[in-house]
């Protein structure tokens, strides 16, 4: 089984409504739809934004469900002059850019625990969903590292600093989360996203222009790519 978290409603309507045979339990307040999508069964749900409600998705679809791998679809914040509305950008790692111990003396991004800055992402599934996007769109398709925080990006400067520190090219706030939970659960995960806008001063209004088209491109793309990434699993 696969499982799918989208933070928002337009980032899993359209792949809910896919679903053969469908059945439905809300658990903590999230509904968790499944069925098959192109004959491969699937859990859907709607984890609502930020962390900690990625979190707590991530880990109940875990424990009820028990996915073989799990994807965060949807939209994002592109950045750097290269990374454009409606590219898609796929992980090849995770980072939590608002998760800062410096003061005493650890890099910013370190997540305490494990450890680590970066959290890899499942490198054959993100390898399918590239080849896949590749051979779908005629847009850019950038596979690099998303990253992740509580914030709607909307600054230039502080988007400046993201790219600088991480070498991020997209920004959201729920696949580092996602990633963390997999990572600590042995998952293997993927994040696949849509530029909406650029994270800077224009984002705000870009992102109710752009969010349902860049999310409808995120779902049919791995309603496409989902036999080729069961296959490999
Ligand atoms: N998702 C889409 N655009 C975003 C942005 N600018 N900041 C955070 N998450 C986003």
């Amino acid at each position: 089984m696969i499982g799918i978290i989208g933070a928002m409603e337009m980032e899993i309507e359209g792949l809910r409504a896919k679903l053969e045979n469908p059945q439905s339990e809300t658990i903590s307040g999230i509904r968790f739809d499944w069925g098959t999508i192109n004959q491969v069964p699937c859990t859907l749900a709607v984890c609502g934004p930020g962390k900690i409600n990625a979190a707590v998705c991530a880990q109940t679809m875990i424990l009820r469900f028990h996915p073989q791998l799990l994807i965060n679809s949807g939209v994002a914040g592109g950045i750097g002059k290269d990374v454009h509305i409606n590219d898609v950008v796929i992980a090849n790692a995770v980072v939590q850019h608002d998760v800062d111990t410096s003061p005493l003396g650890d890099p910013v991004g370190l997540i305490s625990g494990l450890n680590i800055i970066e959290i890899p992402a499942d490198k054959t599934a993100a390898d399918v969903l590239t080849k896949k996007a590749q051979q779908v769109y005629k847009g850019n398709v950038f596979h690099g590292i998303i990253a992740t925080g509580d914030q709607f990006m909307a600054d230039r400067a502080k988007i400046a600093a993201i790219a600088e520190q991480f070498h991020a090219m997209a920004c959201e706030m729920e696949g580092g989360s996602i990633g963390q939970v997999c990572y600590m659960n042995q998952i293997p995960f993927a994040v696949l996203r849509t530029i909406s806008d650029n994270g800077n001063d224009e984002a705000v209004e870009d992102f109710p222009k752009f969010a349902r088209e860049a999310a409808d491109r995120s779902i049919e793309l791995l309603a496409t790519a989902l036999p080729a990434l069961a296959q490999a699993l």
